[in-house]
């Protein structure tokens, strides 16, 4: 209930700081409002199998673990991951179908604020080449669409530096909500922090249903959290250790590298040849043409 009225109170210093001093409410607005709360007790109770699904096809809940994972705070306590169950049909088909389940997921929903996205994947299912973050972060969860911030518009550049478009690989996330940071005043969001063991739990069916689905070539782990997610949670101390380096998930190589926030923080040019020289690796194990410019890039003179 808190998120929603959160919500409520937001809207309504919206609306007296616009000058409106009374407001009517829908009979619609209460049953979203009714429903919203039904799923964050559900989730409380561990009762998220009794919910309704919004699109009629199914993720369907697994028994609890015996112990369940901390909760970091600020965290919603969570069932255990889902099942998933898609229809028959052909690729897009079940793509589509994917992604209404995880878009109208109860618990992921009940982790987004009302106004703000559960993100789902992006891109050609087609795709050779899938780069995987950590987690929808403020622009995501407005736009509903991984990397489409700052971190977003250099992994963007990154792929064009590759000799690609953005359309021609798929970029997907660990997790399908922001985590948010507690805190604040209790009204407004006051950042991100990393995704707990359970959160990522939660999500990473749906990323390994994705990547079946598209099966591309090879991964792309962006960032320490995403590394973890795939390779185990605290398997690594420092990114250093599993960077650079091919490993395995879902049956494919994954490449692990650098967040394109890291560079952001320090756009330096030993930085950038670190990333580079990662997805390099990339472009051969893909068979993408690497031109001697390419191969140039960012290196010192
Ligand atoms: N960072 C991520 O890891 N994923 C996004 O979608 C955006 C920023």
């Amino acid at each position: 209930m808190r998120t929603a009225l959160i919500a409520i109170t937001e809207e309504l210093q919206r609306l007296k700081a616009a000058g409106v001093s009374s407001v009517a409410v829908s009979e619609e607005g209460l049953q979203r409002l009714r429903a919203h709360a039904q799923v964050r007790r559900a989730i409380a109770d561990g009762t998220t199998g009794s919910l309704p699904s919004a699109t009629g096809l199914r993720s369907e809940p697994v028994a609890a673990p015996a112990k369940s994972p901390t909760v970091a705070p600020g965290a919603l306590p969570l069932p255990a991951a889902p099942r998933i169950v898609l229809p028959a049909g052909d690729k897009a088909a079940r793509w589509q179908a994917l992604r209404a389940i995880v878009l109208n997921d109860a618990v992921c929903q009940a982790h987004v604020r009302l106004g703000k996205q559960v993100v789902f994947g992006v891109g050609n299912i087609d795709a050779s080449i899938m780069f995987i973050g950590e987690a929808p972060g403020a622009e995501e969860e407005v736009q509903g669409e991984p990397f489409v911030g700052p971190a977003g518009q250099l992994l963007t550049k990154m792929i064009q530096g590759m000799g690609l478009k953005r359309s021609e690989v798929y970029i997907g996330n660990i997790m399908n909500w922001r985590p948010e940071l507690p805190g604040g005043d209790g009204f407004g969001q006051v950042g991100n922090r990393p995704p707990t063991e359970a959160e990522m739990g939660y999500c990473l069916p749906y990323l390994r249903a994705q990547i079946e689905l598209v099966n591309p070539v090879l991964l792309v782990a962006l960032g320490k959290t995403a590394a973890e997610g795939l390779l185990g949670f605290r398997s690594f101390k420092t990114l250093g250790e599993v960077r650079g380096r091919w490993h395995e998930f879902a049956g494919r190589p994954l490449m692990v590298t650098y967040h394109p926030s890291y560079i952001l923080r320090e756009p330096t040019n030993r930085k950038k040849r670190m990333i580079w020289e990662d997805l390099l690796l990339v472009m051969e194990r893909a068979g993408l043409p690497v031109t001697d410019k390419q191969r140039g890039f960012f290196q010192e003179k």
